[in-house]
């Protein structure tokens, strides 16, 4: 048997390797992702990984796929779940199964394994993302499966040789990767809480943030952002500047009770400067460029989009049936979005666009105006037609 691990070097997923070794008799070749995540050496991963016995190891820089084929997904979408959370963890697991099933079938695989708990959405999405490219695998999650209890693991990775690590546990779990540092379990599992300071990396207190605000412009094709204070850039470098710029501001903390796929309720924070200042931003050149209608409706559209994201359905059929609709929305989202960034908060201050629907003449009050108030009396007539109608009956 020979199992594709997706392996982060870290505890849990190291003490697998040796566990599927001896549970299943398993060959183990692992793969390593950065996603964004801050890994400082993935040949040192890899090193590690054959040093526990890996029969193979890969490691891959997926940044710019991630940039490329999720990310602007997610930013075309305005991609929140319950109107808050940008997504990030949702829309790394799909990659991460998807990069699994390829080394699977080039490693001629039975099997692939990762490192989910039973009670988190990330076992979903894996699951059902792997599922969905290529059934005939078999899927192994040792954690959902009977793992041990922290000490035990720590015991049977010093039988094993494998290093444990010497700082304190930190109380949190986190996933972390370009779009979204999403952080959960210990202090916060208190609701009524407030997140402690320790709980964040990316972003500063916003009460210690910079006195003076931060002014930026992000520059928008066909709905994906390509430029910062009119400087191009490749998305990656765009999306890691601003979480820079952002976070020094103390943009991007959120705090929210989230409706998990396994039916509980959790308390989840995350820190992610860039896609709060990104979707905000999008959002407000597609409020320039689109009619009342289209916008409306893209709303309903986009929050399905968020739900089946966050359900795990990223290659369900009906997900491409949404993103080619809101491609097609996308053609006009072009042009600049100015903002502020001050102390925990991003706003829109100024933007435009060539397509802008914006016309001063019809919008202003002073005497340039050439809305025609005529017709507006004739409009409201039989707007409110209905409503007289019905006020008329009801006074005989
Ligand atoms: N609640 C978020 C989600 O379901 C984040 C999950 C974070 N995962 C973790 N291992 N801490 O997408």
């Amino acid at each position: 048997m020979k199992t594709i691990l997706a392996y982060s070097g870290g505890l849990d997923t190291s003490v697998a390797i040796k566990w599927l070794q001896e549970r299943y008799n398993s060959e183990v070749v692992t793969l390593t992702l950065e996603l964004g995540q801050g890994v400082e050496d993935l040949k040192a991963i890899e090193e590690k990984a054959k040093k526990l016995g890996a029969v193979a190891t890969y490691s891959i820089d997926a940044r710019d796929t991630f940039f490329n084929d999720y990310i602007t997904k997610a930013i075309k979408a305005n991609g929140l779940y319950e109107g808050k959370y940008p997504l990030g963890t949702a829309i790394g697991r799909p990659l991460i199964a998807k990069y699994l099933v390829e080394i699977a079938e080039k490693e001629g695989a039975d099997a692939v394994a990762h490192g989910s708990t039973g009670k988190g959405n990330d076992q979903v999405r894996f699951d059902v993302s792997v599922r969905s490219l290529n059934p005939a695998l078999k899927i192994i999650a040792p954690v959902r499966e009977k793992w041990m209890p922290r000490e035990e693991e720590i015991e049977y990775a010093k039988k094993h040789g494998i290093p444990v690590p010497v700082t304190k546990k930190s109380p949190y779990s986190t996933d972390e990767n370009l779009w979204t540092r999403s952080i959960e379990a210990g202090p916060l599992e208190d609701p009524m809480k407030e997140p402690p300071d320790d709980a964040f990396t990316l972003t500063t207190n916003p009460s210690l943030a910079p006195d003076e605000p931060e002014y930026i412009t992000i520059g928008f094709e066909k709905g994906v952002p390509i430029s910062l204070n009119g400087k191009r850039m490749k998305g990656v470098e765009l999306v890691s500047r601003l979480v820079e710029i952002g976070g020094k501001h103390g943009v991007g903390r959120i705090d929210m009770i989230e409706d998990r796929l396994v039916g509980i309720k959790s308390r989840e924070v995350y820190e992610c400067p860039a896609s709060v200042i990104l979707i905000e931003a999008h959002r407000d050149l597609e409020s320039l460029v689109f009619t009342r209608e289209q916008r409306l409706f893209k709303e309903i559209i986009d929050s399905k989009w968020a739900q089946m994201t966050y359900f795990g359905l990223w290659f369900e059929p009906l997900m491409q049936n949404l993103n080619a609709f809101i491609d097609s929305t996308q053609e006009v989202v072009s042009g600049t979005v100015r903002m502020r960034l001050f102390k925990g908060t991003a706003v829109v201050v100024g933007r435009e666009s060539p397509y802008s629907l914006y016309d001063v003449g019809l919008a202003t009050y002073d005497k340039s105006d050439v809305f025609d108030h005529k017709s507006a009396e004739g409009f409201i007539k039989l707007w409110g037609l209905p409503s007289e109608i019905v006020a008329k009956r009801r006074t005989h």
